[in-house]
């Protein structure tokens, strides 16, 4: 399929879009989210380029990703990628809205004042409607619990949930950043009230690998999907880094989490032997490092930043080489634990 080059006022989806992509099964839910979704955390801030983030979301959709993810702290600032995903939403999906799976998020720092960051049903209701309205929506399909809260009685953080879905606010909801212990109780207290934990989004990539600790465990006995994020390491896992650091990359156009000092030589090196292997399997790197992830079924969706449509295309394409000799996972296991 090849990009869809209308004009930028006119969108149509293309009528091919579901032929391709693959469909996973979110724990033990109704729902399918695509094996490879779209976070709008980078790229679509206001200082970012508004055609750019128009046609990465239109090229994500044209090849079957329904799923877009966001958070009302995603910009910069804070609420601008909502607030352009709204304008996005208004002019190119509107039609789709009910082929869409569409995320929020509260539980990082928000706003000023006690109220703004954590976990409270005071700042989980009251973000909430404030997403709902810069993106232009009346329920979100996902709205998560951003990260867990130390001092808020989790039975007060789920209770908000639940009570979100029985506004019709959210139609699921799941939690990010949860250790495993914790992300047993919250579905618990959930299921107790009747909501279903939905979904976990934890940070996975070969280059972080805490969730194989317990948590991918837990989430399966639970019946809850997962969706992995920064599933490239924010680039690192790409083809990127390997002969320098490009101007246009996010390690040198914001260094606020994907610091230079981090991508030192010992990690090029691995890259390298990495990317090696994409090149025998006729794989980029960044197709390598998704595939990976998808082997564990486990993993229902794995959720990338993508900075062009080109990276979009590249990464969806994925999807047509995901299986693994067992020569190749010992290769790339003995890589990583070097
Ligand atoms: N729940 C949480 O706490 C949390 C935290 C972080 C992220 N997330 C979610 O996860 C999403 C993805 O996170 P992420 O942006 O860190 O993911 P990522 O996929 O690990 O990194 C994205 C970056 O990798 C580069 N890239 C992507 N595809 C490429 C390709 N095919 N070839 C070369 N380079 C490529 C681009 O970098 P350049 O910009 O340098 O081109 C892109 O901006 C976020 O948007 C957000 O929705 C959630």
């Amino acid at each position: 399929m090849s990009f869809n080059n209308q004009a930028i006022e006119n969108y149509e989806a293309i009528s091919t879009r579901y032929d391709k992509m693959i469909y996973r099964r979110c724990g033990k839910s109704g729902i399918l989210l695509p094996a490879i979704s779209i976070g709008l955390w980078h790229n679509f801030g206001h200082d970012d380029d508004f055609t750019n983030a128009r046609k990465i979301l239109r090229t994500a959709f044209d090849y079957g990703v329904t799923h877009f993810d966001l958070a009302n702290n995603y910009g910069p600032p804070y609420g601008a990628a909502e607030e352009n995903f709204g304008r996005i939403l208004k002019k190119d999906f509107l039609p789709y809205r009910d082929e869409l799976i569409i995320s929020s998020k509260a539980g990082y720092d928000m706003w000023p004042g006690p109220y703004g960051d954590f976990g409270s049903r005071k700042y989980l209701m009251a973000s909430l409607n404030q997403s709902l309205t810069r993106m232009g929506l009346d329920y979100v399909d996902i709205f998560y619990h951003h990260r867990p809260d130390p001092e808020t009685p989790l039975e007060e953080t789920m209770k908000a949930l639940h009570d979100i879905v029985q506004q019709g606010k959210a139609l699921y909801v799941g939690v990010s950043n949860y250790p495993a212990k914790l992300t047993k109780q919250a579905a618990k207290i959930l299921q107790q009230m009747g909501t279903k934990l939905l979904i976990h989004q934890p940070r996975y990539n070969m280059m972080d690998r805490w969730v194989e600790g317990g948590l991918l465990k837990e989430l399966e006995t639970q019946g809850t999907g997962a969706i992995a994020f920064s599933p490239l390491a924010q680039g690192v896992l790409t083809n990127k880094y390997l002969k320098g650091f490009p101007k246009e990359s996010r390690a040198v156009k914001d260094g606020r989490y994907l610091q230079k000092g981090n991508i030192t030589q010992e990690v090029i090196n691995k890259v390298h032997q990495l990317n090696d292997i994409a090149e025998k399997r006729g794989q980029s790197l960044a197709q390598l490092a998704i595939a990976w992830l998808l082997k564990d079924k486990r993993i229902t969706s794995v959720l990338v930043g993508v900075s062009s449509p080109k990276q979009m295309i590249d990464n969806v394409r994925t999807v047509e080489n995901l299986s693994f000799s067992k020569t190749e996972l010992n290769k790339i296991e003995k890589i990583l634990k070097s």
